[in-house]
């Protein structure tokens, strides 16, 4: 099949580029070095590619991608790196014929992961980011209480997301080494082999984590362009124009096919106005006319992925395989 012949919007993964890029992050961070975030692609297809290429633990923030991976073959050390408290979701886990470690952050979280028989846990530190994670000097109390509920404490994690996207890569070091900073003297008290940390900005700049957590690096979005790592876009939405009108062009890609949070996405040759529901309206350098292509580049990755039912590998202007984004949901 051509990409002329796919219906839109449909998105689309340059497979050359998802191979350097593939390749670019298992040569800076060989093994178990990199433990993929499959949030950010959420199919088990890019995972096996992942693991191909030496990575065999993964990281994930829904129990829906780690019931995925389990099921698909690749839960040789699956990260949860999310807090869940629902008894039965965590059941789930446990019965998974897989490696299974969980976050935790609290006495809830930790008596909850016991009783439903998990095993593992690392305890999730606030580095920074206001999200989940316990203060640095909690962290010893909260290892001592899961070693009580006879849990092993594999280590720490600590996600400086507040600093991986900034374009400054002097402000970006400075930021991601205050975080470990704080990781380390958690670590200091709990003690375990395991420091997981990182993000695609800071996978070449964080020295102190045991591994590093990086997602959106296989195929990339404009925010990520913005810090000029030696990786590529991949991923594009690919959209049919579908009005023309003497100053601007609408085509078929809009806010319910693209993940709109880091802004509206990039649309080479042409400067992109807004979306709305099912529209991108933009005014291009060259005219185009109805039934012409265009190539979207999505701002976040994450959720542009997330609203998609599949991924169409390209070559030049060839579909040469078709991924189901079957981690989806939760
Ligand atoms: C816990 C955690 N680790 C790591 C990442 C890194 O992902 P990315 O490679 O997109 O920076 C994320 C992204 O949101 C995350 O939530």
């Amino acid at each position: 099949m051509n990409l002329a012949e796919l219906q839109t919007p449909a998105l689309v993964v340059d497979a050359e580029r998802l191979e350097a890029n593939l390749l670019a992050m298992s040569t800076a961070l060989p093994g178990a070095r990199l433990r993929p975030h499959v949030k950010a692609h959420k199919c088990t297809a890019l995972a096996r590619r992942q693991a191909e290429k030496g990575h065999r633990s993964f990281t994930c923030a829904t129990v829906r991608e780690m019931v995925g991976l389990a099921e698909a073959g690749l839960g040789e050390d699956l990260l949860l790196a999310n807090e869940v408290v629902d008894p039965a979701r965590l059941r789930a886990l446990a019965e998974l014929d897989a490696r299974v470690t969980v976050a935790v952050d609290s006495e809830e979280t930790i008596v909850a992961a016991a009783r439903a028989g998990l095993r593992e846990v690392l305890v999730d530190v606030n580095v920074g980011l206001p999200r989940c994670g316990c203060m640095p000097d909690d962290a010893p109390r909260l290892a001592d209480r899961a070693r009580k509920e006879g849990l092993e404490v594999r280590g720490v994690m600590g996600y400086e997301g507040h600093v991986v996207g900034n374009p400054d890569r002097a402000a970006r070091e400075k930021g991601c080494e205050e975080s470990m900073t704080k990781l380390l003297e958690a670590h200091a008290g709990v003690g375990g082999d395991v420091i997981s940390a990182g993000g695609t900005g800071t996978y070449d700049c964080n020295r102190w984590a045991t591994e590093i957590q990086a997602g959106s690096y296989a195929l990339m979005d404009t925010a990520y362009d913005k810090l000029e790592l030696p990786l590529q876009q991949a991923l594009s939405l690919w959209c049919t124009v579908i009005s023309v009108a003497e100053k601007f062009t609408v085509a078929d890609g809009g806010l319910k096919s693209l993940g709109m949070d880091h802004g509206d996405p990039t649309l080479p040759g042409a400067r992109v106005w807004f979306c709305s529901d099912e529209h991108v309206t933009f005014a291009p350098e060259e005219p185009l006319r109805v039934g012409d292509h265009v190539r979207l580049i999505p701002a976040h990755v994450d959720p542009t992925v997330a609203y998609h039912e599949k991924l169409h590998l390209v070559s030049g202007e060839r579909v040469v395989d078709v991924w189901d984004v079957d981690l989806r949901g939760w």
